[in-house]
């Protein structure tokens, strides 16, 4: 193919830099425990760590999801029925979209909505060659605030989010709801919700998952404090922090947090911050759900569990809900 063959999808661009955020992150790094939002993660190497992440061999979800879609391909096509424009919150590298559009039938448009530009641009550029036909409207913004759907030119039956991977565990379950309601809000009274939703499970797994041998979860971990160095004038030595994360059972979520190795001063934005020896930065919630709690949850935001599908052992879930 030439090079004037290749189709670049046009773009929204709302990418947010962390200079706009400064004041939010440093609000969270002065509250007890300290907090960075697990947002920041994604700049284009974490978004390649995260990648990574999702073929470790700790890491079940990515592959557990995968075999889900697979196995249930045709059930899955008839929850959303054809003609669908889906709304994808979060789309990273895109993977789990190529299963999807291979699954479902007529697809109107693909709108992939991701914070980092560069990796939402070169996954809707690779996703054009391959699905030459198809109608890409990337956007690049924070999916948890409210962003402008692009115009289709193609006729669309029904809006159907499509949230893969378990990144609801990511938010707060007030945080969820909101998010849940966003979505609501932008696929309309005939829309629904594709979803995939991490099981509640021995704590050993879940612990292996976040804490890998290879050490990739740490690096992804510690990046954050990378890019606050790089992108917010900060000065952490990231020699001085140790990643750990630990299942929280009566919370039923993960916690990701980097340990201070030692008492430090660290400057960020030009304030100075004081850690002690051992005082943590929470960086992420993962949090897993029954099936019970899912659906009660998705309920208080409008939307009914229409079908659930598993694997085997129950390790993870994928969910169609339809606005209720
Ligand atoms: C994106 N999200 C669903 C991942 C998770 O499992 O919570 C992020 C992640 N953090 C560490 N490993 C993976």
């Amino acid at each position: 193919m030439s090079q004037d063959a290749i189709r670049t999808p046009a773009l929204a661009d709302y990418e947010p830099t962390l200079a706009d955020d400064r004041d939010e992150i440093l609000a969270g790094l002065r509250a007890s425990p300290k907090r960075i939002s697990p947002k920041y993660f994604y700049d284009s190497r974490g978004s390649a760590l995260f990648d990574r992440i999702c073929e470790l061999p700790e890491y079940y979800p990515t592959r557990t999801e995968l075999a889900i879609m697979r196995e249930h391909d045709t059930a899955i096509a008839d929850a959303v029925g054809p003609g669908a424009c889906v709304i994808e919150f979060g789309s990273g590298s895109s993977v789990k979209i190529r299963v999807l559009l291979s699954t479902l039938r007529e697809v109107a448009a693909y709108v992939p909505v991701e914070i980092s530009r560069s990796h939402l641009m070169t996954a809707a550029e690779g996703l054009a060659q391959d699905f030459p036909s198809l109608e890409i409207r990337p956007v690049c913004a924070d999916f948890t605030q409210p962003f402008e759907l692009p115009a289709i030119d193609h006729a669309v039956r029904r809006r159907v989010a499509w949230f893969p991977g378990s990144t609801i565990g990511n938010f707060e379950p007030d945080d969820a709801l909101a998010l849940l309601d966003v979505m609501r809000g932008q696929v309309g009274t005939d829309g629904g919700l594709l979803i995939g939703v991490d099981l509640d499970k021995d704590t050993a797994v879940l612990e292996r998952a976040y804490n890998d041998a290879a050490g990739v979860t740490a690096e992804f971990n510690l990046n954050l404090l990378r890019r606050l160095n790089r992108e917010l004038d900060a000065d952490f030595d990231l020699d001085a922090f140790r990643h750990r994360a630990h299942y929280d059972r009566a919370q039923r979520r993960i916690e990701m947090r980097l340990y201070s190795t030692r008492a430090q001063q660290v400057r960020v934005a030009g304030e100075q911050l004081s850690f002690a020896d051992g005082e943590h930065i929470v960086t992420e919630y993962s949090h897993k759900y029954t099936l019970g709690g899912f659906a009660s949850l998705a309920k208080r935001a409008g939307f009914e569990v229409r079908q659930v599908w598993t694997d085997a052992e129950r390790l993870f879930s994928v969910q169609y809900l339809a606005v209720d």
